[in-house]
């Protein structure tokens, strides 16, 4: 039997996946040790192989058949386009993909006006708002604390991830629109779908018994 490999989205995804495995049995001690500097996990018994990875390079492992499995956010599922099969929402990391600003910025929206859009997720973005909203926009890519942009003004609006929406709250801002939700969700390349067929079945089957939507 050869090893089935997983990609995991490292943080706080790969934490509550790897609590999920171990109610259908599938454990890695090995990964538990904060302290370890090692890449590649393996279970033996059960013919596995665990790594973790930053959560935009999960698809590109699973498209290239590095990894048959991933985990990792939708949003980067979304972001990325790769050619892979999403099987499984796996229900943990909820959150809203949402285009957010000050209250004063709704109009902009309505009337379709020519605004600047900060986020960390150009794709997302451009498909929302050219293709969804028929709205030509100007898509200024950022890599981290969006809802900086408003605030000094270099967007009129962001495209951002809000959870509990606290940090929206704090700084001011608002939801305007919701693009779409989001959640953990698991992928698989399509040629380890068709030659590993009844493994990962069998996995999805277990793993369906355990998730609350
Ligand atoms: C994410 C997201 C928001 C925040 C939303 O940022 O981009 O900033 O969490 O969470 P909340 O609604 O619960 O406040 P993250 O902490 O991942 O860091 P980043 O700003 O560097 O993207």
């Amino acid at each position: 039997m050869r090893y089935l490999t997983f990609a995991l989205g490292k943080g706080r995804l790969a934490h509550q996946t790897l609590e999920l495995f171990e109610k259908i049995g599938i454990t890695c001690e090995e990964m538990k040790d904060k302290d370890s500097r090692k890449l590649i996990f393996v279970n033996e018994d059960l013919k596995l192989r665990f790594f973790l990875a930053k959560g935009p390079d999960v698809p590109t492992y699973v498209e290239y058949g590095a990894a048959d499995i991933g985990v990792v956010g939708k949003d980067t599922i979304l972001e990325e386009g790769r050619k892979v099969h999403e099987v499984l929402d796996l229900g943990y990391g909820k959150c809203k993909m949402c285009v957010c600003g000050y209250k004063d910025a709704a109009p902009l929206l309505q009337h379709h006006e020519l605004i600047r859009v900060a986020t960390k997720y150009p794709n997302i973005a451009k498909d929302y708002f050219y293709n969804t909203k028929h709205q030509t926009v100007e898509i200024i890519k950022l890599n981290g604390s969006i809802e900086l942009a408003p605030i000094v003004g270099l967007s009129e609006v962001i495209v951002d991830i809000v959870e509990t929406g606290s940090t929206l709250k704090e700084n001011g801002l608002e939801v305007l629109e919701e693009v779409c939700p989001l959640s953990a969700r698991m992928i698989v390349n399509p040629v380890s779908m068709r030659m590993e067929n009844e493994r990962i079945k069998s996995l999805l089957t277990q793993l369906r018994g355990q998730i609350n939507l």
